[in-house]
């Protein structure tokens, strides 16, 4: 039987004594605490390396390396060196193994989980290893080091500032406390408050327990994850009481008790027979993959909650928006306007609202906020790209300071230049513009409005017998519609004002579906007297698209285009047309937010499309470009049905569609059709 005793100067009163089996060998684990006093925790280690194989030494402070500051504590090295006949250890090589692995572990388990998160760290030095594993999923890190320290109110807010602190800190080595409690009585009120809300606005919080308790109330700890070590029962408890979302442990449980990271180290170097400078990290990394050493994953509520954070950015889409966004008189001359307009498109980003209690059926929760830039679409094209690309990127800058994980891009804001392509490509959050299912909510409202007015049939092969025209068909959302609507109908015509990306776009669908029927022209005109449906997805901004008189009785036009192709006094002339504006979507939930001048809890398929990709914790660039994948439609539109997402009830300029409305349109068109000769 091997012993390993563990020194430590915590509380005598978790003293135990405890014996297991590990690494195939039989063990006796005594822990003695000395109540802070290092005196007696000297005398006791001189006197326990006769009975025992290793020795563990707790609650003390580890040296430690912050960039290239090396940081010794006379102290610990003194209780360090008294032990001579067998191998002494902190634990400090096995805590910084564990605590990077515990990291990655959760990252990974939970997936992506600590992505752009504000994290605390109440010591940086300390948990130095574990800082820069973060630092690969989020640069929101903040360490209260000099606070804590020094006394200096101030937040290190990089791992940069963290080195240099610890570099420039000539004191460093020797105020580095084991825990706050030494430091403490030298706290005033002011900065004790200063921690409790930094407490408040992180999403991570490591600390040691003790410490977390000193600053931690329900307050501040709600919904909060703690990374911390050896939690017990009561520490859990604790948790319980504050309702800590995660608690993420990093000392493994590897018995009944709960023994300190030392004691494991400890018995290792027992177990092997070996001593630290004999065992290499490496050893100590295989050994921690043998024995299978995950954190503990605990959920003090007993119900986790997986909020991801999202961001969308939103602008005026006219001069009557920005009126209705700002105290300005309705009279308010239009040479007046276009001033305001032009000065709006300079306005810096601001949050516009913020969206919270968005719930999937399979318990992923997502929030985040609509930043709003100023310019509107006629501000935007009459300028260089380059000029929304840095608003855009400044709206990014904030988003990931507020710590969104992803970010969409609306409306004109990826109709300007490449399509989202240089903002991902320099923004350091990922970026999406939607399009996927802004196409996906299109094709599935028309769709449905199709079925309902039942003037169309399917062929035996699935295919439906209809003639279907997209206008804008060269752009991001017109591309992929004619894709997948050449997939499904007899024929597709590719309408828009460059004969060039038209024809482009027919040899690449004739690839893909080599039996689709498709034509491609700039005189769209002669075909609208043909088509039983249409998409028109045009960046026309207000100009006029097509003429509605030229079209079929008992068309369906989905009108994706913001501000739309088809204004309602165009929609009026035809009420044997059905004119539906895209496919907004419907949120699962009830979802906290500003009117954005859709009905309630109703949004834009973009911003769904930021929402799902956040919801499923894929953070990432997934739709950029105006080459948009029909796979990435089909993907989305099953995962925005996996969170929930429902196509909303189908409307147009005045208002949702009703059964009447449309058994109305089928009526006129029918009439209609009697007479009917296409141009
Ligand atoms: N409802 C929603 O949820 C939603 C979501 C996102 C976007 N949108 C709106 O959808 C529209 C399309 O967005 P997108 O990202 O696909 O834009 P895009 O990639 O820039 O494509 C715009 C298309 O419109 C064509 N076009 C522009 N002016 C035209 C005109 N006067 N006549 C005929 N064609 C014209 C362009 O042709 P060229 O290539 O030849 O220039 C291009 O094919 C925009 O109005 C946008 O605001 C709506």
């Amino acid at each position: 039987m091997k012993t390993v005793i563990t020194v430590s100067l915590g509380s005598s009163s978790q003293d135990s004594t405890f014996e297991t089996e590990f690494l195939g060998q039989q063990f006796k684990v005594k822990r003695v605490g000395t109540d802070g006093d290092e005196s007696k925790a000297w005398e006791l280690l001189r006197r326990y390396q006769a009975e025992a194989d290793a020795i563990g030494l707790g609650m003390i402070r580890d040296n430690l390396e912050v960039g290239e500051r090396r940081i010794e504590f006379k102290d610990t090295d003194k209780l360090l060196d008294v032990v001579t006949r067998v191998p002494a250890t902190t634990g400090a090589r096995l805590r910084r193994l564990l605590q990077v692995r515990a990291i990655r572990y959760t990252q990974k388990t939970i997936g992506s989980y600590f992505n752009n998160n504000h994290v605390l760290f109440l010591s940086g030095a300390v948990n130095y290893d574990m800082a820069m594993a973060m630092s690969d999923y989020t640069s929101n890190l903040k360490f209260a080091d000099a606070l804590l320290q020094t006394g200096a109110p101030k937040m290190l807010t990089s791992l940069d500032q963290l080195e240099l602190f610890a570099r420039g800190s000539k004191l460093l080595g020797s105020v580095v406390p084991s825990t706050l409690g030494a430091v403490l009585p030298s706290f005033t009120g002011v900065k004790k408050k200063l921690v409790a809300s930094e407490f408040a606005k992180a999403h991570v919080i490591v600390g040691t327990f003790e410490d977390i308790k000193t600053f931690g109330s329900k307050k501040n700890l709600e919904g909060k994850t703690i990374i911390s070590s050896a939690i017990d029962d009561d520490r859990l408890a604790w948790f319980t009481e504050q309702e800590v979302n995660l608690v993420v442990d990093v000392s493994p449980m590897l018995f009944d008790d709960v023994v300190g990271v030392n004691t494991i180290e400890a018995m290792i170097l027992a177990a092997l027979e070996t001593t630290n400078e004999e065992f290499s990290l490496q050893d100590l990394e295989d050994v921690v993959r043998e024995l299978k050493i995950t954190p503990r994953l605990l959920h003090p509520t007993g119900k986790f909650r997986n909020i991801r954070r999202f961001a969308f950015v939103v602008h005026p889409l006219s001069q009557e928006y920005i009126k209705k966004g700002f105290p300005i008189p309705k009279a308010t001359p239009k040479l007046v306007m276009d001033k305001i307009e032009q000065i709006a498109a300079h306005a810096p980003p601001m949050v516009y609202c913020k969206m919270s209690n968005i719930i999937s059926p399979t318990g992923a929760e997502a929030e985040g906020w609509l930043i709003s830039v100023g310019g509107t679409p006629k501000e935007m094209l009459s300028r260089n790209p380059e000029f929304t690309y840095r608003r855009l990127l400044a709206a990014c800058k904030m988003a990931q300071d507020m710590g969104a994980q992803i970010i969409g891009l609306g409306a004109f804001t990826k109709v300007v230049g490449d399509a989202g392509v240089t903002v991902a490509r320099r923004a350091t959050l990922p970026v999406t513009t939607g399009n996927s299912y802004s196409a996906s909510g299109a094709l599935w409202a028309a769709a449905d409005a199709m079925r309902r007015m039942g003037l169309v049939k399917a062929r035996k092969n699935g295919k439906v017998m209809a003639k279907t025209m997209v206008v804008g068909a060269s752009g991001s959302i017109g591309s992929v519609s004619a894709r997948l609507m050449a997939m499904a109908f007899d024929e597709v015509v590719l309408a828009g004002r460059t004969q060039k990306k038209l024809d482009w776009l027919k040899d690449s669908i004739l690839e893909e579906t080599p039996d689709a029927k498709v034509t491609a022209t700039t005189d769209y005109e002669a075909h609208l007297g043909e088509m039983d449906m249409i998409v028109t997805s045009t960046s026309g901004a207000g100009k006029k698209i097509l003429d509605i008189t030229k079209v079929k009785p008992g068309c369906v036009i989905t009108d994706v285009a913001r501000p739309l192709d088809l204004p309602p006094e165009e929609v009026a002339k035809r009420p044997d047309v059905l004119v539906i504006e895209s496919g907004e979507i419907e949120l699962p939930t009830q979802c906290k937010m500003k009117d954005i001048g859709l009905p309630p809890n109703v949004i834009y398929a973009c911003l769904a499309e930021t929402i799902v990709l956040a919801l499923e914790g894929r953070f990432e660039v997934f739709t950029i470009g105006r080459d948009t994948e029909w796979q990435k439609v089909k993907e989305i539109y099953k995962l925005g049905i996996k969170h929930g997402m429902k196509l909303a009830a189908i409307s147009g300029v005045n208002g949702v569609h009703s059964d009447d409305d449309i058994a109305k349109v089928v009526e006129l068109a029918k009439e209609a059709r009697k007479t009917w000769k296409a141009a």
